[in-house]
């Protein structure tokens, strides 16, 4: 089973990141094989919104997203991780996710499917401030991404009124489910998988 992480945290050792390590750390104790990428050490521009992939389904703009896109279309479970900012995911994130306009446009406009297996998705997530409704813009957001990749929205993790860098390691409980998540997140796939076999 693959599982890719993408911490879109801006900063080094922040709490989503430490949060999405442990996670991959629980999938990997559970015989999982991990792939990690830190958009913020990526070259990835927004989309142009040229239609370019309107003809064959891939994204016109050579940067690194063309380390990412491979990844997203052989994944078995996704693991999305990105601070609130302005009660949204960070530009970092957003760019990543703008630029799979070119698998929209492979689904829905040339009609070539994405993935046939079941796929899953987790989303990893905190913000500085405990506003009742923090996630609901950025939840919205990446449900449509993962509906978009034919990745299930299948948990998440959020976090709220964790503002310091590092401070995610206070918390009472958050590394442990972040861990344990991972864990159960490999062991539901295998249980599947054998029922299927
Ligand atoms: C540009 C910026 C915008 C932010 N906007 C919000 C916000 O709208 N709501 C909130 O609760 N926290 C906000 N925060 C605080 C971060 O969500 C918080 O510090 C979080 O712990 C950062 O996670 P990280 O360490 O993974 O980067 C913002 C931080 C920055 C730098």
């Amino acid at each position: 089973m693959k599982v890719v992480g993408i911490s879109g945290s801006p900063r080094k050792e922040g709490n989503t990141e430490t949060l999405l390590l442990e996670f991959l750390r629980g999938a990997e104790e559970s015989g999982a094989e991990t792939r990690l990428f830190i958009l913020r050490q990526m070259d990835i521009a927004p989309c142009r919104h040229c239609d370019g992939c309107l003809v064959e389904g891939k994204c016109v703009v050579k940067d690194d997203m063309w380390l990412i896109y491979p990844e997203l279309e052989g994944l078995d479970a996704l693991v999305l991780a990105s601070p609130i900012q302005f009660y949204g995911l960070t530009a970092q994130v957003k760019a990543m996710i703008d630029r799979c306009q070119a698998f929209w446009a492979r689904k829905h406009v040339l009609k070539r499917p994405l993935s046939k297996r079941p796929r899953k998705g987790v989303f990893i997530s905190v913000g500085g401030t405990k506003s009742r409704d923090l996630f609901e813009p950025a939840k919205a957001t990446v449900k449509i991404f993962f509906r978009t990749i034919d990745v299930e929205y299948w948990g998440e993790l959020l976090y709220r009124g964790v503002d310091e860098k590092g401070a995610i390691r206070q918390h009472p409980t958050a590394l442990k489910e972040a861990f344990v998540l991972g864990k159960r997140l490999v062991e539901e796939a295998v249980i599947l998988a054998e029922k299927g076999s």
